[in-house]
This record gives structure tokens, C-alpha cells and sequence, in this order.
């Protein structure tokens, strides 16, 4: 599918693989979902724009570039802050802007709690962090929030996904690139992925 970009890489598909694993607890959970979410973002941002500059260095001037876009990272609470600090260690002049969505259990639609966003955009590229993509209702909703807001470019970066929610999002916002690091079968009848890796707020919080 068009803009959708599932990471093939080594790392990713290795790291899943003990991510997965209803034996991997919390503190080697939370190590996996940040080594992913970094290396999920290096193929994220391979387009993003730079300006041309110069730098001294000891010996002499270099040739160089610089980030054009202010970046602001755009974590979906709880799971998506696991997924924040190893993005920031590579881009530390972001912006981190955290919306609080949950899943009504029932409806199994996005109900809104925290978004402290002003009234302006301050950033120009949003990167949505959240380790699962499942209806696709949170990823919807957020994106529907920043564009309300005036965010000019919005990626999903997720470590999961449902085939629904891949569906979701993509028809309701065909201009967000979706990266991933794996599609997985199918949603079952509470809204959890299968096989996915269970609930990744709780597999992280130790709440489950
Ligand atoms: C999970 C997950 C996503 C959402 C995905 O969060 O982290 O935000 O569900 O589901 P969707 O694609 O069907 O919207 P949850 O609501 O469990 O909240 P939590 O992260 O606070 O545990």
C-alpha cells in the first residue's frame, strides 16, 4: 500500500521478536520498544529536509547540513511515551507535544484526556509515536488533532500494526506515511492485535 513502509530491517525484526514474547518483562520491555522506536525513526526521517551550511572545524571550513523543520514528537499516552526518549537522544532540539487518548472498552473508540497544544503550531514535521495501531481509531484522532492545529507534515511511527487500522488510517489520511515494523494478522473481538504482544501500555508500566 502506498505510504505505508514496514521496516525490514534485522534490527527491528529480531527486537520485535523479544518484544513479543509474553516471557520479556517490563524493564527489558521498555529497553526493546526505545531501541525500536530508534531505529523505526532513522528510516522515518530519511527525507527530511536540510539546509546547506558550513563549519569550522580544527583544520579548515567543511561543507555541511543542518535540519530545515523544527521536529515535534507527538507521543499517544500511556504506550507511546516508551517510545519517546531514544527518538529525542537523536533529535534533541524537538519538540514533544503529548496527547492522552484511551480506548473506551466498549465502543473501542479513542476518548480524548490530555492536549496541552497552543493555540499556534510551533513545529513544521509531527511525528506520532505509538508502539500499536490497532482499529486505528487513536492514530485517526490524533492526526485529526494536529492538522486542526496546522501541523504541516505528520508521520505515524508505530512498532505494530492490525490490518485494519493500517486501512483506517490510510483512507481517512492517505498524505500520513505510515512506518512500521510489522503488519500482523487481524484484530480479535476486544480489539487486540493477533498475535501482537498483548497490551503495550501495561507490558511497559508493569500495570497488566
Ligand atoms: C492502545 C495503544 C494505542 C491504541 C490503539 O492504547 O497504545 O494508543 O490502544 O488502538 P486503536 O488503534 O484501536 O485506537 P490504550 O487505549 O490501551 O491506552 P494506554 O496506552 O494508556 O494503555
Amino acid at each position: 500500500m502506498e505510504n505505508v513502509f514496514q521496516s525490514q530491517h534485522p534490527l527491528v525484526q529480531h527486537k520485535l521478536t523479544k518484544l513479543r514474547d509474553k516471557a520479556t518483562k517490563p524493564k527489558k520491555f521498555r529497553e526493546l520498544i526505545r531501541e525500536i522506536a530508534m531505529l523505526l525513526i532513522y528510516e522515518a526521517t530519511a527525507d527530511l529536509a536540510l539546509d546547506e551550511t558550513q563549519v569550522e572545524t580544527p583544520m579548515g571550513i567543511a561543507s555541511g547540513a543542518l535540519l530545515r523543520e523544527k521536529i515535534g514528537l507527538v507521543p499517544i499516552l500511556r504506550a507511546g511515551l516508551g517510545m519517546v526518549d531514544g527518538v529525542w537522544e537523536m533529535m534533541p532540539g524537538a519538540e514533544v507535544w503529548h496527547i492522552g487518548l484511551y480506548r473506551d472498552e466498549k465502543t473501542l473508540r479513542p476518548v480524548e484526556y490530555y492536549n496541552k497544544l497552543p493555540v499556534d503550531p510551533t513545529v513544521q514535521v509531527c511525528l506520532i509515536l505509538d508502539p500499536m495501531l490497532a482499529t486505528g481509531g487513536s492514530a485517526v484522532a490524533t492526526v485529526d488533532i494536529l492538522k486542526k492545529w496546522g501541523a504541516q507534515r505528520i508521520k505515524f511511527v508505530g512498532i505494530i500494526a492490525a490490518p485494519e487500522g493500517i486501512q483506517a488510517l490510510h483512507s481517512v489520511h492517505p498524505d500520513v506515511p505510515i512506518h512500521i515494523a510489522a503488519v500482523d494478522k487481524c484484530l480479535n473481538e476486544i480489539g487486540f492485535i493477533v498475535p501482537g504482544l498483548g497490551d503495550a501500555g501495561d507490558r511497559q508500566f508493569g500495570t497488566g
